[in-house]
């Protein structure tokens, strides 16, 4: 099967006096997706940002829009975030409750759609959604703000829900979103991990360099021979 990495880096921890700047410069030194986090202050803590940034940044490059949903009630708001540019959008398994439905509209309006579950959260929730992903979003952090240290158990469930896609013959993404910085950054893609979300670890210093370095290690993992 093959072994598609691409490192997704998070706005969150952007400085937003220069977002056209920010996002263009890791665009330009090849990040393949931006993650754009909502959040709405009642599923997770904080509050970030919504349509509007993300239609103003949508004309600064032509990256994957990744849109992650830390919202209640996401079924309210899918067609406002394709209208403003998102490309994919992931909603969270604790907070859609109508799973299933979220899903087929997402992918009826011709976007990707991703389910997001909390480090609590016990993949099974996702058997009969499967067939419906283009991918799955491991918090390796509980959301709601950058920053975060990586929960060591979360490689055991990057791994096993890699090992489960193998065995099922899906080409499934799997990202990871949390704590993911040069060290970290190994231990998700040797457990199977091949989206990256990135925040602190590229917003800060040399953007472009922080992009490189990372490509640079996501570029030695290759296949997913020693998961199964
Ligand atoms: C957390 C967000 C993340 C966050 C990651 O709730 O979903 O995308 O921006 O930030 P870092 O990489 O700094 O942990
Ligand atoms: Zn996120």
């Amino acid at each position: 099967m093959e072994r598609k990495n691409i490192l997704a880096p998070s706005i969150l921890a952007a400085d937003f006096k220069h977002l056209g700047n920010e996002v263009e410069t890791v665009a330009k030194a090849g990040a393949g997706y931006l993650h754009i986090d909502v959040m709405d202050g009642v599923f997770v803590p904080s509050i970030s940002f919504g349509m509007p940034v993300i239609s103003s940044i949508r004309s600064a490059t032509d990256s994957v829009f990744d849109v992650h949903l830390m919202i209640t009630e996401p079924e309210k708001y899918i067609a406002d975030f394709a209208a403003c540019g998102a490309d994919s959008i992931t909603v969270h398994a604790e907070t859609a409750r109508h799973l299933q439905r979220i899903l087929h509209d997402i992918k009826s309006l011709g976007l990707r759609a991703g389910v997001a579950l909390n480090p609590a959260t016990p993949l099974n929730v996702l058997d009969y959604v499967l067939p419906y992903l283009d991918m799955v979003l491991i918090m390796t952090v509980n959301p709601g703000y950058g920053g975060q240290a990586y929960i060591p158990e979360m490689t055991g469930k990057i791994r096993a829900l890699r090992r489960k896609a193998l065995e099922l013959g899906l080409s499934l993404d799997i990202e990871v979103d949390g704590g993911v910085n040069d060290r970290t950054l190994r231990t998700v893609l040797e457990a199977g991990a091949n989206v990256c979300v990135a925040g602190s670890a590229v917003f800060s210093g040399d953007r472009a360099a922080n992009v490189e370095k990372m490509l640079g290690v996501m570029a030695e993992y290759r296949g997913y021979d020693s998961i199964l």
